[in-house]
């Protein structure tokens, strides 16, 4: 009998449900002798010991629908030492559910804050297998997490129907696309969406360069621009804040975003007409694209080979087109951000973007 325990933790994406029966499918290939907990709601349910018995037609018909059949929920690393209300030890009682249930491994999705506690988890002595999931694209140890090339699509589509628009109208366009200390889908949005202006997180902007940007395109004969910024797009002046100046400053902030505090900085100084589109949740939402769930299968099936193998202790992960596997002690706690240094970036500014910076 094989115990398996499963769970999707953090900010949901497109092809959760994919990875998860990839993992499953992978699993009858070798034995009908499985039991599966499906935890609730991410850790919560691991904390709480709320789960569903779940079989192999659980899995079946989810291919190609978004969110996740187990719920999630945000339950910060930082957090998981410090007692909830009632006194309980949360990693404590995630122990105690592993061991209650005798499971033989926990397969756990998520990305950042997830993945710091699947590291817990394992140096506390369970055995986790983990997939890297996040629209964000920023899991330290793999090329691509499930969820981003979906999240590209969605904020594509909506450069590529404001381009109409804002040409109608010779105005200038703000999408503000998801990714507060990434810039990852932002990037390969704006370019496929063929935005004007990028702004990241990576490369803090100078508002003078945005404004000249736009400038040299009204110039040129240009009658509109388009902007695809960050949630976490940042000025020049505001990166040389520390970390606690810029909290301070943000919780004064004005504006519901950064999108709006630029929008408003861009029409004082260029005169023409700025308005700001925020696609937000959609980015996450709806039916996963080919790529990613090709992607999910493949890692939910290499996840099957570890747990039948009993290799715990990894994350699967893609590298150069191959699958792999990264033990999670390196993975956890290490954010992967976009190099201003690497080519897509110079790629880019040949074509003519602009980054604000130069
Ligand atoms: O999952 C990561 C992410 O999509 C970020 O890009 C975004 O800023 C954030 O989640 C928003 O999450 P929520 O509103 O669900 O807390």
């Amino acid at each position: 009998m094989l115990r398996i325990g499963m769970l999707t933790s953090g900010g949901d994406c497109q092809a959760l449900n994919a990875a998860m029966r990839g993992v499953v499918k992978g699993l009858y290939s070798k034995t009908n002798d499985i039991e599966i907990y499906g935890f609730k709601d991410g850790y919560k349910g691991l904390i709480y010991s709320e789960f569903d018995m779940l079989t192999a037609k659980d899995f079946s018909g989810i291919l190609t629908i978004g969110g996740t059949i187990l719920g999630t929920s945000r339950q910060p690393f930082k957090l998981m030492r410090v007692p909830d209300s009632n006194g309980i030890d949360k990693v404590e009682a995630m122990k105690h559910t592993y061991h209650k249930l005798n499971l033989d491994c926990l397969v756990v999705l998520g990305g950042n804050g997830t993945h710091k506690t699947a590291n817990l988890l394992r140096e506390e002595g369970l055995n986790v297998v983990t997939l890297p999931k996040t629209i964000d694209n920023d899991l330290w140890g793999t090329d691509m997490t499930f969820g981003f090339q979906s999240a590209v699509d969605v904020a594509t589509t909506t450069i590529d129907c404001i381009h109409t628009t804002a040409t109608s109208h010779s105005r200038v366009f703000i999408v503000e696309v998801m990714g507060h200390k990434v810039g990852w889908v932002t990037l390969h949005a704006g370019i496929a969406g063929g935005a004007d202006i990028i702004l990241l997180p990576e490369i803090p902007y100078d508002l003078d360069k945005v404004v000249q940007a736009i400038t040299r395109r009204k110039v040129s004969g240009k009658k509109f621009t388009i902007l695809a910024v960050a949630e976490g797009a940042i000025s020049k002046e505001d990166a040389a804040l520390t970390k606690k100046e810029y909290k301070k400053k943000l919780e004064k902030r004005k504006y519901p975003s950064i999108a709006y505090e630029i929008a408003e900085q861009i029409q004082a100084r260029c005169g023409q007409e700025v308005r700001i589109t925020v696609p937000g949740h959609t980015q996450r939402g709806g039916s996963p694209c080919p790529y990613d769930r090709v992607l999910a299968t493949r890692l939910g099936a290499a996840a099957a080979q570890l747990i039948w193998n009993k290799e715990y202790g990894y994350m699967v992960a893609i590298k150069s087109g191959e699958i792999t596997k990264v033990p999670l002690g390196e993975v956890a706690g290490k954010l992967k951000c976009v190099d201003p240094a690497s080519s897509i970036i110079q790629e880019a500014r040949w074509t003519g973007i602009s980054f604000g910076d130069e």
